[in-house]
């Protein structure tokens, strides 16, 4: 790996646009956690991609249109406006103007959100969505395909994963007691891996690490270990101090 002080002075010569980090992975990897960790620590913004996934699949379900009909589907995006507003508690959500935040976390709007993500010329949509929302910089962005295609020239590409098993049980341990009265954990466990077979085997831009990111397995590591990693190599790529703010 490259270390700041090996550097060739062009290299360490500030930059003129605001970073960019991608931070990619399966569900249940610590993404979020971690983004918003980066985005406060550098003082940079925080955008999850994923929701935007999650408000379309939304707007098609209360459409009752089938998350395989393609031509129902582009007909509904024609219409649609997605925005995400970030805050320092994550994202909040605008799907046609209205905040849709706390109805995207829904079981069948997860299972949605993967489904409708398979269509290439949704994920074109998409993709469009968030390098706007991002050609500023100064953003922290989080989710499948951001160091591969959203931002492939992104300064820091950090591609987190862990165990399936690791990352259901995880999950699980989020879940408010209400949710977690209502499924067992091996259930959770099943559900993640079915998404995560259908993102990495999608056709178009599957899950799957850019060549130039930094790997991080968290199976065997504390949120606090990871925070500590991710933090470091920031720094080290970017050379960026912590935000005093
Ligand atoms: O990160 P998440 O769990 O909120 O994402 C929900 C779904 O959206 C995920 O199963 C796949 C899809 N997704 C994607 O295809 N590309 C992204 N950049 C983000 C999410």
């Amino acid at each position: 790996m490259n270390s700041v002080a090996g550097l060739t002075p062009s290299e360490k010569a500030p930059k003129t646009r605001r970073p960019i980090i991608a931070i990619d992975g399966p569900a249940g990897a610590g993404k979020s956690t971690i983004a918003r960790h980066l985005a406060r620590y550098f003082g940079l913004l925080n955008l999850e991609t994923g929701a935007m996934y999650r408000a379309f699949a939304l707007k098609a379900l209360a459409s009752n249109a089938s998350l395989e009909d393609l031509p129902a589907l582009l007909a509904l995006a024609a219409n649609t406006s997605i925005y995400l507003e970030p805050t320092g508690e994550g994202n909040l959500v605008f799907l046609d103007g209205v905040d849709v935040t706390t109805r995207l976390r829904e079981p069948r709007i997860t299972d949605g959100a993967s489904r409708v993500s398979v269509h290439p010329p949704i994920r074109a949509w998409m993709v469009r969505l968030q390098q706007d929302l991002g050609a500023a910089g100064g953003v922290v962005m989080e989710g499948r395909d951001i160091g591969t295609v959203v931002f492939p020239n992104a300064d820091v590409k950090i591609f987190l994963d862990a165990a399936p098993e690791v990352r259901g049980l995880r999950r699980y341990d989020q879940m408010d007691s209400a949710a977690a009265a209502e499924v067992q954990p091996e259930e959770v466990i099943r559900e993640l891996r079915a998404r995560d077979e259908r993102d990495r085997n999608r056709a178009d831009s599957p899950l799957k690490p850019a060549d130039d990111a930094v790997l991080l397995d968290s199976t065997h590591m504390s949120l606090e270990e990871v925070v500590g990693k991710v933090e470091a190599i920031v720094t080290e790529k970017l050379a960026l101090e912590p935000s005093k703010a």
